[in-house]
């Protein structure tokens, strides 16, 4: 499986979207393979952490998303759902998951119930230790203007507070367990 060629089966090479998908995936995934080298303790599987970080924002072109290209129409953070949908298709629900739990730190049905967000009621967590740490890379690369810049761990921080200090709590656990910090 390469994960260019699923993406090429739904992007136009050369597309706005189809250029920022596969630069920020690229992005991830070079630092989530860094971060997983780091940690041979966890055991964690090198080739899957490349493709699913590549995969992992596959589903934003159905999103109504204009400044990146994507002309769908869903709201944007129903991106991972899509995507984990998308994956599911081709019979790669490991890389599928990846997609629904990598959207902020994970999103909780208590989340999804107390700010109404369209999405289904489960639980959207990152559990295994690949899971964790694309959804973690992540969080340092944007998919705007300044796509190419990675953040400092502080930048991170100071957009999560905005959701809760248990969301900055549950990434500074990251940073600590990446050794980031
Ligand atoms: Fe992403």
């Amino acid at each position: 499986m390469i994960p260019i060629d699923i993406i090429n089966e739904f992007y136009n090479p050369g597309s706005k979207a189809h250029t920022i998908l596969i630069k920020h995936g690229q992005l991830v995934a070079a630092r989530a393979v860094d971060i997983a080298c780091k940690i041979p303790e966890h055991k964690p599987d090198l080739k899957f952490i490349e493709e699913a970080a590549i995969l992992h924002d596959i589903g934003i072109f159905k999103t109504n998303s204009p400044t990146i290209g994507c002309t769908g129409d869903q709201p944007y953070i129903v991106h991972g759902v899509l995507g984990r949908e998308i994956l599911d298709s081709k019979g790669m629900e490991g890389h599928g998951l990846v997609c629904e739990r990598h959207v902020g730190v994970g999103v909780t049905i208590e989340d999804i119930k107390t700010q109404n967000l369209p999405l289904p009621e489960r639980d959207m967590l990152p559990v295994s230790i690949e899971e964790q740490i694309i959804c973690y890379a992540d969080k340092f690369f944007s998919k705007d203007s300044k796509m190419g810049e990675e953040r400092s761990v502080d930048e991170v921080v100071a957009k999560l507070q905005k959701y809760g200090q248990e969301k900055v709590n549950k990434f500074m656990l990251w940073a600590k367990m990446f050794s980031e910090v």
